[in-house]
């Protein structure tokens, strides 16, 4: 069963406000050589930085920019750190999905109120540019919620931080903003989670697919999509479900050791351009077979773009009563099958392509087959 539901609150009132994404924080082995991969291959451009220079003795963070998405790459620089301890025991990874709150106190007090586990008490950083305020709370696996209130700070990114710039002319890809970011949840977690951002944040359930909807030969798994009052932030939950072999959830959460966030959609407004450039630059993606584009325009009716173009480039395309949309997904983006990215160009669409779900799964499948985890 899918069903999409109408997003907005019973209440109509908005019981969690948050403004939008503010950033995404990687705990990895080497901030350094991350940085310099996603500044090459994807574009980001250099905007601040906090290390050893900056007074800051055992971490270092990179703090990276395209459109409005902003990643922060931080490294511990001791095996003692928190962050090598997470490093070694997830890989690369999720940290952090910072939202940007007008009220950080407030809602880490909500929040907490409403059942959150404390990450980090509220607190002030001040600088010469200004004042920011964060505090956070925990989410699945190890992965937090930091608020993030910036009202009229003017510096590169926060307090603690230098602005510091890419010491050659990087050329962004055209990414504007994170669209929507998923989680991998243990086996019969999916619900608890849901529930989670229900009662704690205010969200709102935007969509269900079932193993009916989202199963291929082998594999299945559920999901659920939480959006918040606004609609700008959308969390879908995946859980494993029973299959004839171990399904891409499973073998997530056996690589990264725990629940965790499983892919990051970033929206462009022009996918061929996006991802001619990604492809040049050395990003490899999921290959879908060239037979899907044999009855793709049957499936989903005319489109703006040549099927030619998408298929050179493996472009997915799927439609929903409000409009179509563009996506791709490529490979892990580390050495563990654990986090990739999703590519999306909506054209009207506001769904997640439920029309690709077996093409995609069965690309993931082949995957999985290579690396013996099938
Ligand atoms: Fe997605």
């Amino acid at each position: 069963m899918n069903t999409l539901t109408q997003n907005t609150p019973a209440t109509g009132q908005d019981t969690f406000p948050i403004n939008g994404t503010d950033h995404i924080e990687f705990y990895v082995g080497n901030a350094k050589q991350a940085a310099m991969y996603y500044q090459a291959a994807w574009g980001y451009k250099l905007i601040a930085y906090k290390g050893p220079e900056t007074g800051c003795r055992d971490k270092v963070s990179y703090v990276l920019r395209q459109g409005k998405i902003t990643l922060v790459l931080t490294a511990a620089l001791s095996p003692e750190h928190e962050v090598a301890r997470h490093a070694a025991l997830h890989g690369d990874g999720v940290k952090v999905l910072a939202l940007w709150v007008d009220d950080a106190e407030k809602a880490f007090h909500t929040a907490v109120e409403r059942g959150a586990e404390a990450a980090m008490e509220p607190k002030v950083l001040e600088d010469e540019h200004g004042v920011v305020k964060l505090s956070a709370i925990k989410t699945y696996g190890e992965t937090w919620h930091t608020f993030v209130e910036r009202k009229d700070y003017h510096g590169a990114f926060m307090p603690g931080f230098e602005a510091r710039e890419s010491v050659y002319p990087v050329k962004p890809v055209g990414l504007k903003y994170v669209d929507h970011c998923v989680g991998n949840v243990e086996l019969g977690a999916m619900n608890k989670w849901v529930q989670f951002y229900q009662e704690v944040m205010g969200f709102n359930l935007l969509v269900t697919f079932d193993d009916k909807d989202i199963s291929t030969e082998y594999t299945a798994l559920m999901s659920k999509v939480v959006s918040n009052g606004n609609g700008y932030i959308k969390f879908p939950i995946n859980e494993p479900a029973q299959g004839k072999k171990k399904s891409q959830i499973e073998e997530y959460l056996d690589f990264y050791r725990s629940a965790g966030v499983q892919h990051i959609a970033v929206a462009t407004d022009n996918i061929l351009e996006t991802v001619s450039q990604l492809r040049r630059n050395g990003v490899d993606f999921l290959y879908v077979p060239e037979t899907y584009y044999d009855d793709v325009i049957d499936r989903v009716g005319e489109i703006d773009e040549d099927v030619k173009d998408l298929k050179a480039l493996n472009i997915l395309v799927d439609r929903d009563e409000e409009g179509y949309l563009l996506q791709i997904f490529t490979k892990p983006v580390q050495d563990r099958p654990t986090v990739f990215y999703e590519i999306i160009q909506r054209r009207g669409a506001r769904s997640f392509g439920k029309g690709n779900f077996k093409a995609l799964f069965e690309a993931i499948e082949r995957e999985q087959a290579l690396r013996g985890t099938l």
